[in-house]
């Protein structure tokens, strides 16, 4: 049975699990390749919209278009006519006219890429580099390619995500991809407040002890507090956070001997994680980094070459 190209990247949930093992590999054979660079997306458009801050997942978007012989614009929100009112719609639109084949958007709503998906001309894609709280796919790809690295036996893995869970898109993607791949023990530990009514069911477990949850964890994931995204009363104090649910030493000495730590960046230190875990040998944060460019070609690559099933 042939099944059609996907055009979009939109979230983990619209990927089956052969087009997330697809992009895996091809991330692999780009890992494996000696030259930087290859011709795959030669005379292909690539439009960096990014209408939040970012710095690893706007520049690996870019490294990652330019490495496949692509060429970049990366839009500035702050010169741009939206600041004149136009709608959003129309200035991707007129994007889209000068030929854009791909945009790569982040945004504080959620649901934007999808809108965008569903309004602009059926031969343009969209990848979602983050949308409000909703997802963030290919930062949840490049933390499974990490962990490959590391890890033979995916489903047999217990991984635990620590931290701000309510506001992380990260975790959601995590979560959803996770599951696709059949993950079994997949921990969420934050403080009561924190997790989220829509990260409940099966192959999950809240914990609010940091230490019960890190028992024998063979993957340890800690995500930033996310202050842009906090109303005032839910601001909590930094010192209390970081002694309850910062990751430090005498925390990860309960996870598994081998375990490694991740973290999506960028890095609140000593109050998500203390300096001495996020540089220490268990840490893979900076490989991550250098995943996400990798995962990143792979996605453009596929999409953009109606590879992607
Ligand atoms: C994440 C994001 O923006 O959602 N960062 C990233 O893309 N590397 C996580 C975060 O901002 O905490």
């Amino acid at each position: 049975m042939s099944t059609k190209p996907l055009r979009h990247l939109l979230d983990i949930e619209s990927l089956s699990v052969e087009a997330i093992h697809q992009i895996l590999s091809t991330a692999k054979s780009y890992q494996l390749k000696k030259t930087l660079t290859t011709p795959d997306l030669l005379g292909k458009e690539v439009c960096n919209a990014f209408f939040e801050s970012s710095t690893r997942t706007r520049c690996s978007f870019e490294l990652a278009a330019k490495r496949l012989g692509a060429q970049v614009i990366n839009f500035d929100v702050k010169t741009s006519s939206t600041q004149k009112g136009e709608s959003l719609l129309d200035t991707f639109m007129a994007l889209a006219a000068m030929g854009v084949d791909a945009f790569v958007v982040r945004h504080s709503e959620s649901g934007i890429p999808q809108f965008l998906s569903e309004h602009l001309s059926p031969t343009v894609s969209v990848i979602n580099a983050g949308d409000g709280h909703h997802a963030h796919p290919t930062q949840a790809l490049l933390d499974v390619l990490t962990i490959q690295q590391h890890k033979s036996d995916l489903k047999s893995l217990s991984i635990a995500i620590v931290g701000d869970l309510s506001h992380s898109r990260v975790a959601r993607s995590q979560v959803a991809l996770f599951r696709k791949l059949e993950i079994s023990d997949i921990r969420l530990i934050a403080p009561a407040g924190m997790i989220p009514t829509d990260l409940r069911g099966p192959n999950l477990s809240h914990y609010t002890q940091l230490n019960e949850g890190l028992q024998d964890a063979d993957v340890v994931i800690a995500l930033r507090i996310q202050q842009e995204r906090m109303k005032n009363a839910e601001i909590p104090n930094f010192a209390e956070y970081f002694q309850h649910y910062g990751i430090k030493p005498e925390n990860l000495s309960h996870a598994k001997k081998d375990a490694i730590v991740l973290h999506p960046g960028p890095i609140n230190r000593e109050i998500d994680i203390a300096s001495v875990v996020a540089d220490g040998p268990q840490s893979v944060i900076l490989q991550q980094i250098t995943n996400g460019v990798l995962i990143r070609m792979a996605i453009l690559k596929l999409l953009l070459n109606s590879q992607l099933k």
